[in-house]
């Protein structure tokens, strides 16, 4: 996992490197856990960080991974009423819904409400689920926190999100035109979109975790 972040925040500052003056200045990252799979990876990209998180199980092991960072145990979607501007936001949200009584799905609701908290010019990472694992059928052998057995509105959220009418694997051209669409309605260029697969650890479901980096430019 941590390797294609690893060479993917690599290959996006390679591409862009003209453009992003690393490190900037002001980084966040909504859904932080230990840090260790993702948001290590992008320390470097900015000189001071907040970690929101909401279980506080985390905070030893998110102090140790992100030890100059100021750490938040609270709601991400309750924190996002300030006025500060961020350079770089990692929205690695839970897949699947989350939130009381599913209030959310992916980074569906997420990204709007984060996009006003963006500088001008900004980094932005998010995961696409190019076609959902379908777990329904398959005991779950731990907590299902995050409604991931509750695959019919899962999708139904997922076919609206992407105006699409089946659990249908979503291409990358498909990503690039949607998000470049999504952004633009949201006030934003979409400057440069990196992208990395995750391999499968799914017996017969090719990869379908797509990471994802984006440089936007306030329009
Ligand atoms: C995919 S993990 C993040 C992994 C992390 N970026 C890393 O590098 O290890 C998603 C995290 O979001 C947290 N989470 C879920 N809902 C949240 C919310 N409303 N606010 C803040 N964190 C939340 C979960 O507890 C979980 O730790």
């Amino acid at each position: 996992m941590t390797a294609v972040i690893e060479s993917l925040v690599n290959r996006f500052l390679q591409s862009t490197k003209h453009r992003v003056d690393v490190p900037l200045a002001n980084g966040a990252d909504f859904f932080a856990r230990t840090g260790a799979w993702v948001t290590v990876h992008f320390a470097k990209l900015a000189r001071d960080w907040t970690c929101y998180e909401i279980n506080d199980v985390h905070r030893a092991e998110l102090a140790e991974n992100m030890p100059n960072a100021r750490l938040v145990f609270a709601d991400s979607f309750t924190q996002l009423a300030g006025d500060e501007l961020f350079d770089v936001v990692l929205a690695d949200c839970p897949q699947g819904l989350f939130g009381e009584n599913g209030a959310y799905c992916e980074h569906f609701e997420f990204l709007p409400k984060v996009l006003p908290r963006l500088n001008d010019r900004a980094v932005i990472f998010f995961n696409v689920n190019v076609q959902p694992y379908q777990n329904k059928d398959h005991a779950v052998s731990r907590p299902d926190y995050y409604g991931m057995t509750d695959f019919d509105e899962w999708i139904k959220r997922r076919n609206a999100f992407y105006s699409i009418s089946a659990n249908e694997r979503l291409s990358e051209d498909f990503i690039g035109t949607h998000y470049s669409s999504f952004f633009r309605s949201h006030g934003f260029g979409l400057d440069h979109l990196a992208s990395a697969f995750e391999p499968s650890n799914l017996p017969g479901h090719p990869p379908f975790i797509c990471r994802q980096i984006a440089l936007l430019s306030r329009l």
